[in-house]
């Protein structure tokens, strides 16, 4: 077999922890080292038997990975991942591609400038089953895509609102969960035109949103309604349906819902439903529950992915436009909330 991708991880917080076990189940890459400021880093480089850098510059002047995942808080990623860029070393940035637009294209600019690959951290890309809703979307399974209707009902416990960050701007469930969406309904149904969105925090009563409702205008044509909540008890949204996460107990249900003249498909359930004569709401209408293993992998297969990229074996199946693309919905959905606007995505 040829030699595996040693890749350093830096910000050993939630995802960074993640991101080490899937590289420890990857067959094609291993861990290099471990970034870290926190002292925690030091007990966890010993169980790993991996060097602890406390900063990137020391990482650089000692021992160079060949690629390097970044998953520091939002504010750091365009100076985080712009020296690794310097230094060629392709990068898997964790989503948001940052916390805001200008520096967003810096980090695009450097990647393009430096010749060096950047991957966004929008993982569920890498789920088989939007792979296969991708298929049965271009091969026109669906006709022409009239309309979608995704949900993101969840119920956070009230602990998970402990940390501050989590009950002001970008720390609700706009910015952590339905990001995703947004990045997944691009991805299928292509680019937006117009945003108009509503927001409240009717329930919680934080200054952040507890729920919203999206919609988005297609230049296609294809219309979306997007509503996302932390307080509906529900089993209805991607993270208890998709099985990604063992975190999370699953549901047999679905969450997105993308309907076309000629029949329409909800996953993660995934079932495709079709008339088999003529097409009438008087007539029964079929459905063929597509066989799809739902499984916990999807952060494995993207440390694969990541890897063919580093040997220039695959092109990034997010690209860093794909991540300024998302912010600037997610910027959009936040200036239609407050001016009550639908905004034009140029
Ligand atoms: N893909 C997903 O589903 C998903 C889920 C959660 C978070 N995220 C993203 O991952 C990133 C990290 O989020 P998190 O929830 O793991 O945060 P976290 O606060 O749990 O972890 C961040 C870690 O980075 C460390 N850190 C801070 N500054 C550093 C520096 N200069 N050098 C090295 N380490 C430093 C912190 O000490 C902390 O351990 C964010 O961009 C977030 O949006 C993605």
């Amino acid at each position: 077999m040829s030699k595996k991708i040693k890749i350093s991880v830096v910000g050993i917080g939630l995802m960074g922890l993640q991101h080490i076990k899937a590289i420890q189940k990857s067959k094609l890459a291993s861990l290099h080292s471990i970034v870290e400021i926190k002292k925690t880093g030091i007990e966890l480089s010993k169980k790993l038997n991996v060097p602890l850098y406390k900063n990137i510059k020391i990482l650089l002047a000692k021992d160079k990975p060949d690629a390097v995942i970044i998953a520091t808080p939002n504010v750091l990623h365009e100076t985080d991942t712009v020296q690794f860029l310097k230094s060629k070393i392709p990068v898997l940035l964790e989503k948001p591609i940052s916390d805001n637009i200008k520096s967003a294209k810096k980090i695009i600019n450097s990647a393009r400038s430096n010749k060096t690959s950047i991957l966004i951290g929008y993982h569920r890309r890498h789920n088989s089953i939007v792979n296969n809703v991708k298929k049965i979307i271009e091969n026109k399974k669906l006709g022409k895509i009239v309309s979608a209707n995704i949900l993101c009902w969840l119920y956070k416990h009230k602990k998970y609102f402990n940390e501050k960050w989590r009950v002001s701007e970008g720390g609700g469930p706009l910015g952590i969960n339905l990001v995703h969406d947004i990045d997944m309904i691009c991805y299928l149904l292509g680019p937006v035109k117009y945003v108009q969105a509503f927001k409240s925090n009717n329930i919680r009563k934080y200054k952040v949103e507890d729920t919203a409702s999206v919609n988005l205008f297609f230049k296609s044509g294809t219309l979306c309604t997007l509503n996302v909540s932390d307080t509906i008890t529900s089993p209805w949204s991607y993270e208890l349906t998709a099985g990604e996460n063992p975190a999370y107990p699953i549901t047999d249900q679905s969450s997105y819902f993308i309907g076309g003249t000629r029949g329409s498909v909800q996953f993660p359930n995934l079932k495709l439903w079709y008339y088999k004569k003529e097409r009438s709401w008087w007539n029964n209408i079929f459905n063929n529950k597509i066989k799809v293993q739902k499984s916990n992998e999807t952060l494995i297969n993207q440390i694969d992915h990541f890897s063919r990229v580093v040997l220039k074996k695959e092109k990034p199946k997010v690209t860093g436009k794909d991540g300024l693309n998302s912010l600037i919905i997610f910027d959009a959905i936040n200036k239609s909330s407050k001016s009550g606007k639908k905004i034009r995505i140029k």
